[in-house]
């Protein structure tokens, strides 16, 4: 029998496939659809202390390549994700979910950790060091020795399942640093990656978004091989116990073969979702399904990490 069940942090899952943040995860009736899909987990928007209204619409826009959004991190706020997270734990007790967060400062992220820390969530954490739309605050995990602080002292008292939402690198000396900096902690995981940060999509003579007179993260099919290098890239260099969630231009279930195939345990799907809806998550799976069986794996286990190289 063909399965793509993955196993993230110690926890199982039936499906490897599952919303990026941001998409689908807002409120708790987007939650619960995508609960009830095909996927095998959801995680939610990125929530921070407070109810944050974000950056001013048009904010989203689809395009015929991808996405580019400057949405600015509007969410409810903590409380409504970790409130609705701790009733399904209890109503669903053996499914996992993830919770993302960032705080809009330093102590703001910690005061969130700590309130999780210190709250009944058994499942797992996605600290988002990526967003690249809050205007004069630059994406946290493009400045390493930041990112360093705030590990050393977030796992001084965070003792829970927890990983990272990455921004795209794009040197290989990045690469290095970052994942220098990464294995100094016990993350869980690794998320590769949030949108490629600022580009500009024009129509006519127009930008498509009203935030930052139109510079927005780009997301589909334009940022796959950025992602792909990135999933990879971090296979290659992170201590084994940090596994690697892969997101990025994920249209089908090629797509997701191919993050898998670049070391991925979990496939995040961002773009594909906001065109598609929920129903993207059963058409994906039998894609991969079908990829597998052709090839003869059974599970992800089978071409995890197993790409190929061309020899001299
Ligand atoms: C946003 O809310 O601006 C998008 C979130 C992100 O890219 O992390």
């Amino acid at each position: 029998m063909t399965s793509t069940k993955t196993r993230i942090a110690g926890f199982d899952f039936d499906n490897c496939l599952m919303n990026a943040a941001g998409v689908a995860c807002m409120t708790i009736a987007e939650l619960e659809a995508v609960k009830d899909s095909a996927a095998g987990t959801f995680v939610t928007k990125t929530a921070t202390l407070d109810f944050r209204a974000g950056n001013p619409e048009p904010r989203y826009q689809d395009v015929p390549l991808g996405s580019i959004n400057s949405m600015g991190l509007p969410n409810q706020g903590l409380d409504y994700y970790l409130d609705y997270l701790l009733e399904l734990q209890e109503r669903e007790p053996s499914r996992t979910f993830f919770l993302s967060l960032v705080g809009m400062s330093p102590e703001e992220t910690h005061t969130i950790l700590k309130k999780v820390e210190a709250s009944d969530f058994q499942g797992i954490t996605e600290l988002n060091l990526s967003c690249p739309n809050v205007p004069g605050k630059p994406q946290i995990a493009y400045d390493f020795e930041t990112t360093e602080r705030i590990l050393k002292e977030v796992f001084a008292y965070f003792t829970k399942p927890l990983g990272i939402k990455l921004p795209p690198y794009f040197d290989i000396v990045h690469f290095d640093q970052a994942a220098a900096v990464f294995n100094q902690f016990p993350l869980a995981f690794v998320n590769c990656v949030n949108s490629i940060g600022n580009g500009l999509y024009i129509e006519d003579e127009s930008v498509v978004i009203r935030p930052k007179n139109g510079f927005g993260g780009i997301g589909g099919q334009y940022i796959k091989p950025t992602a792909l290098a990135n999933v990879h890239a971090f296979y290659q260099r992170l201590n084994p116990e940090i596994q690697i969630i892969g997101t990025g231009g994920v249209l089908t279930g090629r797509d997701a073969f191919e993050h898998i195939l670049c070391g991925a345990s979990m496939v995040q799907v961002g773009t594909t979702l906001h065109k598609e809806g929920v129903a993207a998550f059963e058409r994906i799976t039998a894609e991969l399904k079908a990829i597998m069986e052709e090839k003869g794996y059974e599970s992800l286990e089978d071409f995890r990490g197993k790409l190929q190289y061309i020899e001299e």
